[in-house]
C-alpha cells in the first residue's frame, strides 16, 4: 500500500492542454474518485500515475517515490480498464494466475491466491471457462482479482462498471466497497458517473478541462460545492441556475432573480449586506424547493414563488417538475407521488433560504458557501 501525490502535473496532446496543473493527495489505503465529463482528462491522469504516458511538468509520487520516469514494470501498481483485456483464450484461472507467473511466484504462492481471489470474487467453479463463457459482471471480477492477486500499493480502475447494467452495477458497487473494505488498497477510480463516486469514494476529486474543480467528501461536494461546476454535475435532479444581483431591504437580505426576489437565511445577513448591489448567480437544488401546499412548513427564510407548471416527469417515488417563473425562466422542484399537479397550473412554491448558494458569474467560484 501507498499514498499517491500530484503535485501541479501538466500534459499537452496535440494542440490541447489536456491536464493542467492538477494537484491530487491520495492517503495510504484511501478509496479516491476522479469524477469528470467525457473528455476531461481522467484515463490520461490515470494513465500519467501509471506510467504509460509521460508527464510534462510536475510530480507523480507514490509512496514517498518520484516514479516520474520510473519504467512501468517497476511500479507497483495495477490498473484494470473499461474493456478489462482479458485474454480471450485462457481461462478464468489463468487469467487471474497471469502476473504472478510473470513474475515467477512460487507454485504455492499461486495456488494460494488463486483460492483466496476465486472466493473473494465469487468466482468459485468458474475456473476453466474462458471470458466469453462467463458473464458481464464475472469477467469484470476476473480483471479485479487479476489486478489485486499482484498486492499492488495502488488500484488504478479506468470505468470498470460502465460496461454493466443498472443492477449489476448496482451490486459491483457494493462488492468494490467490501473488497477495498477487507483488502484496504489505495485505490483510484475513474468515471462520469455521479452515482458510482458518491456511494464508494471516501473522497471526490472533481475534473473540468482538465482542472481540479474540488477534492472533498462526497457529502462536502453536495452540501457546499466550491464551483458552479461542481454543483452542476453532481447532485439529481441538476441544480437550478438563475441570475441576479444581491439587494438589502431592511432586515432582509436576498437576491433580485427574474423569477422573484429569492430571501438569503438570517444566519448568512452580514455576509449578504457586504455583497449588496453585487452580481451573482443563486443555486439551488430541486430538494429544497417545496411544493407550497404545505403552508405550515414555512420558514422565515424561505421565499414563496408562483409558477407556472410546463410538465410533470415520474421519477417513480417522487416526480420532478418543470415549471417556469413569469419570464419564462425554468426551475425545477419535486414533489411526492400523492401530490397531483397538472400542466398549466399556477402553484407556489418555496425556496428554502438556507439552501441557496451564490456563484460569482465570472469565476464561478461559490461565494456564499455554509
Ligand atoms: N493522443 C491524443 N492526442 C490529442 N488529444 C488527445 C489524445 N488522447 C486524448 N486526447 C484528448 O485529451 C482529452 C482527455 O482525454 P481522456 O481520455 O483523458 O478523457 P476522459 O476524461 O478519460 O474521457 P472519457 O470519460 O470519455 O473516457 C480529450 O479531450 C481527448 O480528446
Ligand atoms: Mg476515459
Amino acid at each position: 500500500m501507498a499514498d499517491v501525490v500530484l503535485k501541479n502535473v501538466s500534459k499537452r496532446m496535440g494542440s490541447s492542454q489536456v491536464i493542467d496543473g492538477f494537484s491530487l493527495d491520495v492517503a495510504n489505503g484511501e478509496f479516491v474518485t476522479l469524477l469528470g465529463p467525457s473528455g476531461c482528462g481522467k484515463t490520461t491522469l490515470l494513465r500519467m500515475i501509471a506510467g504509460l504516458e509521460t508527464v510534462d511538468k510536475g510530480d507523480v509520487l507514490v509512496g514517498g517515490k518520484r516514479y516520474n520516469n520510473l519504467p512501468v514494470q517497476q511500479r507497483n501498481l495495477a490498473m484494470v480498464f473499461q474493456s478489462y483485456a482479458l485474454f480471450p483464450h485462457m481461462t478464468v484461472a489463468q487469467n487471474i494466475r497471469f502476473g504472478l507467473s510473470i513474475h515467477k511466484a512460487p507454485a504455492e504462492t499461486i495456488r494460494r491466491k488463486l483460492a483466496w481471489s476465486l472466493d473473494m470474487f465469487g468466482l468459485s467453479g468458474l475456473e476453466d471457462r474462458l471470458p466469453r463463457q462467463i458473464s458481464g459482471g464475472q469477467r469484470q471480477r476476473v480483471a479485479l482479482a487479476r489486478a489485486l492477486v499482484l498486492d499492488p500499493d495502488v488500484l488504478l480502475l479506468d470505468e470498470p462498471l460502465s460496461n454493466l447494467d443498472a443492477a449489476l452495477r448496482d451490486t459491483a458497487m457494493e462488492e468494490l466497497k467490501r473488497i477495498h473494505h477487507q483488502v484496504g488498497t489505495t485505490i483510484i477510480y475513474v468515471t462520469h458517473n455521479q452515482v458510482e463516486a458518491m456511494t464508494m469514494s471516501q473522497r471526490i476529486a472533481v475534473l473540468s478541462a482538465g482542472r481540479l474543480e474540488q477534492y472533498d467528501t462526497p457529502r462536502a461536494v453536495y452540501d457546499s460545492p466550491a464551483t458552479r461546476f461542481a454543483a452542476s454535475f453532481i447532485g439529481s435532479p441538476a441544480m437550478n441556475f438563475l441570475n441576479g444581483a444581491v439587494e438589502v431591504h431592511g432586515e432582509d437580505a436576498g437576491v433580485m432573480t427574474p423569477v422573484g426576489f429569492v430571501k438569503l437565511d438570517k444566519e448568512r445577513f452580514t455576509s449578504a449586506k457586504a455583497m449588496a448591489g453585487r452580481s451573482v448567480t443563486v443555486g439551488i437544488r430541486p430538494q429544497n424547493i417545496a411544493y407550497a401546499e404545505h403552508h405550515e412548513s414555512k420558514r422565515y427564510s424561505d421565499t414563496t414563488l408562483s409558477v407556472s407548471v410546463e410538465l410533470v416527469e415520474t421519477l417513480g417515488d417522487r416526480s420532478l417538475v418543470v415549471s417556469r417563473g413569469e419570464n419564462g425562466t425554468a426551475l425545477r422542484f419535486l414533489i411526492t407521488r400523492d401530490i397531483d399537479i397538472e400542466p398549466q397550473e399556477m402553484v407556489e412554491v418555496f425556496l428554502d433560504g438556507r439552501r441557496v448558494h451564490l456563484f460569482d458569474p465570472q469565476t464561478n467560484a461559490n461565494v456564499f458557501s455554509f
